[in-house]
């Protein structure tokens, strides 16, 4: 397969990592500003409620970057596994401990069938083109136990792309990114894509899904959850 490592060498090198905190290390800023507590808390809620998530769950959090989301599925999960590429971000994990923090690329790592009941892959999808989604969906499916949720959160959607590129210079700043080789967020993709892939893949109910309007990236980007 033809490797991509753009984003591998950015999530290792950037240095947004080495930024203060956990949200600004990910790049969750508005304007340079981390998002607020109260409202993470909320994103955290919704999805938690949208993967029904409870204290039988073995969940794999997929490019858990600083842990803003395994550390605290981890207080109520039986375990949270949380995989990345990115050793500064993970040691953010393990400084607070209560994950499996494993240090490997996505498209490369596997698992035996069955592991996990719920799977999340959250303001990431960005990194991987439509060839390594439809690979790294197969190998969710695999991962899941019948039932088993996976939830793919905040992605770039194809259909709002100029809600993002929303001035001439923002625009100007795209345009200069594709001649340069340079992406900005990564990879965009369509809802009908995401619903026909989970279908494609063998989920049983796939459906794509607004966030709400009060969500810092909702202008542009959408959930999507999938249920084996
Ligand atoms: C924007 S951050 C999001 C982190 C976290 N999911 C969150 O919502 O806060 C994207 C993450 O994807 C990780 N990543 C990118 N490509 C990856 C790959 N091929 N395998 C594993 N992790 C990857 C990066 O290291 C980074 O931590």
């Amino acid at each position: 397969m033809e490797e991509n490592n753009y984003w591998v060498e950015f999530w290792k090198t950037n240095q947004v990592i080495y930024r203060e905190s956990a949200h600004e290390k990910v790049g969750r800023t508005i304007k340079g500003v981390p998002i607020r507590d109260e409202d993470w808390r909320i994103v955290l809620q919704d999805l938690e409620a949208s993967m029904e998530l409870n204290s039988e769950d073995d969940v794999l959090d997929v490019a858990a970057g600083s842990g803003v989301i395994s550390v605290p599925f981890s207080k109520k999960a039986r375990s949270v596994t949380a995989v990345d590429i990115s050793p500064p971000l993970l040691a953010e994990i393990d400084k607070i401990g209560g994950v499996e923090t494993i240090l490997a690329d996505a498209r490369e790592i596997e698992f035996e069938e069955g592991r996990f009941s719920k799977i999340v892959l959250y303001f990431a999808l960005q990194h991987f083109s439509e060839k390594e989604t439809v690979l790294l969906f197969g190998k969710m499916w695999r991962w899941l136990k019948p039932g088993g949720i996976l939830y793919i959160g905040d992605i770039p959607d194809a259909a709002r792309k100029f809600s993002f590129f929303n001035t001439a210079d923002r625009q100007a700043a795209y345009f200069r990114s594709i001649r340069d080789d340079s992406p900005i967020i990564g990879y965009w993709f369509t809802r009908d894509f995401m619903e026909k892939l989970g279908s494609y893949t063998g989920f049983s109910s796939c459906s794509s899904l607004d966030q709400p309007s009060e969500y810092i990236n909702a202008h542009y980007r959408f959930d999507a959850k999938f249920v084996k």
